[in-house]
């Protein structure tokens, strides 16, 4: 069977395509090979997506106890698992205890985790996760759900003073996705170093890694955005891993967000039905934003901006040109239409007015910049009408 028919058969469907996603592991790996990376699960949490960069060597950035499970099942150690989210409970904690390294997000959460320790009669190495005093933009820090701000650092201090059962052994900042500019990124990771060897004179710490979280951005529209210039970056942060192997000797962490996945999948549905209404051409397909909600959004905030250039609100929206759209079939002809869902919803609309092949009900659609915060942030269940299939294509193009 080919790929087209098999679509055609398994639509609505994703299909991520592994050759790909090896592909960008494969750039991390080589231009910035003095780091290690953390898969962020969040991305794309597809089993053989999972099995795929942990082959390749990569940890996982889990941000929930779920994502933890996922990433052991999918053939992560535990090691390698570094969980990182505001609002643990304590359930999440005891269930992640041994299983990953839990990066604490709160001096609460600290305290529990150290009563945990206690129960268990075990001294654990934990993270904690920092809200620096500087943006990707700016030398001055925001208020902030995630991390303990810098400027706290005798609370954190008195804390650390206190336990008895929980040693720090890292820490994890996060402040911007989607960053595409490698100087930005550069100065942000320098200044990271900076917070870790300040943290690193706290009691019972020993700052052996050092998590400098997500921001590498992907390439939406190649024809309006240039990739991360990953050569210059790395260029950028000799000095800073020399003094890193000559003081702290710490294990230096990127997370990956969207740059593995983002790219490599697709999404594909079917027109069940074609309309016309006062001048306008519909194209009616059986999953519109209950298959793929980033399309949808990225409609309904350009319409409200009167079509003006936002700024990303990340990971719900990036740009109006973040998506493609293309019909698969064999028309000569091109003609503007708007794709829209079949939800009880006038927002359920994934493109309008835009130029695509002359179509037919039965042909299919398939979407572009598939592969992260697409199943896993679409609303699924919103009106019952069952869940685009996923799957993944080997190298040798066979589809599984
Ligand atoms: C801690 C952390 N890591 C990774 C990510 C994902 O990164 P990206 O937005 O680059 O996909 C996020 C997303 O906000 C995050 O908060």
């Amino acid at each position: 069977m080919n790929e087209l028919q098999f679509v055609k058969e398994h639509a609505s469907c994703y299909i991520y395509d592994e050759g790909q996603i090896r592909a960008q592991c494969r750039k991390l790996k080589e231009s910035l090979a003095a780091f290690d990376f953390l898969y962020s699960i969040k991305t794309n949490p597809f089993p053989a997506v999972i099995e795929c960069v942990g082959q390749v060597g990569f940890g996982a950035d889990a941000a929930s106890a779920q994502e933890v499970e996922l990433s052991i099942q999918n053939g992560i150690s535990p090691e390698n698992i570094y969980y990182s989210t505001p609002g643990k409970t304590e359930s999440d904690l005891a269930q992640c205890f041994e299983k990953c390294v839990l990066i604490a997000d709160s001096l609460s959460e600290i305290a529990k985790i150290d009563e945990e320790a206690k129960r268990r009669q075990q001294v654990i190495k934990i993270g904690i996760r920092i809200n620096p005093d500087f943006s990707m933009d700016s030398d001055s820090g925001v208020p902030s759900k995630f991390g303990m701000d810098i400027e706290q650092v005798e609370a954190l201090e008195l804390m650390l003073g206190a336990c008895t059962s929980v040693r720090v052994s890292g820490i994890h900042i996060h402040i911007k996705s989607q960053v595409l500019n490698f100087e930005k990124l550069g100065r942000y990771y320098l200044k990271c170093f900076d917070i870790a060897k300040r943290i690193s004179k706290l009691p019972n710490t020993s700052v052996e890694y050092i998590n400098f979280g997500s921001g590498i951005g992907a390439v939406y529209d190649a024809s309006l955005d240039a990739p991360v210039d990953l050569v210059r970056l790395s260029n950028m942060l000799d000095g800073m891993i020399l003094e890193n192997q000559n003081t702290l000797g710490a294990r230096l962490y990127i997370e990956t967000g969207r740059f593995v996945t983002s790219n490599a999948g697709t999404f594909y549905t079917r027109i069940v039905d074609i309309k016309h209404s006062k001048g306008k051409k519909y194209l009616i397909v059986q999953h519109g934003m209950n298959g793929f909600l980033r399309p949808a959004l990225a409609n309904l905030l350009q319409k409200n901006a009167g079509g003006a250039d936002l700024p990303g609100q990340e990971p719900l929206y990036t740009s109006n040109h973040a998506f493609s759209f293309e019909v698969l079939n064999n028309a000569s002809t091109r003609e503007f239409v708007t794709i829209v869902g079949n939800l009880c919803t006038a927002l359920d609309v994934l493109g309008e007015n835009i130029e695509v092949k002359a179509a037919e009900i039965g042909d299919l659609i398939a979407v572009s910049n598939a592969g992260s915060y697409a199943y896993s942030l679409s609303p699924l269940m919103f009106s019952s009408h069952g869940l685009p299939s996923q799957f993944i294509r080997r190298a040798d193009g066979k589809i599984e």
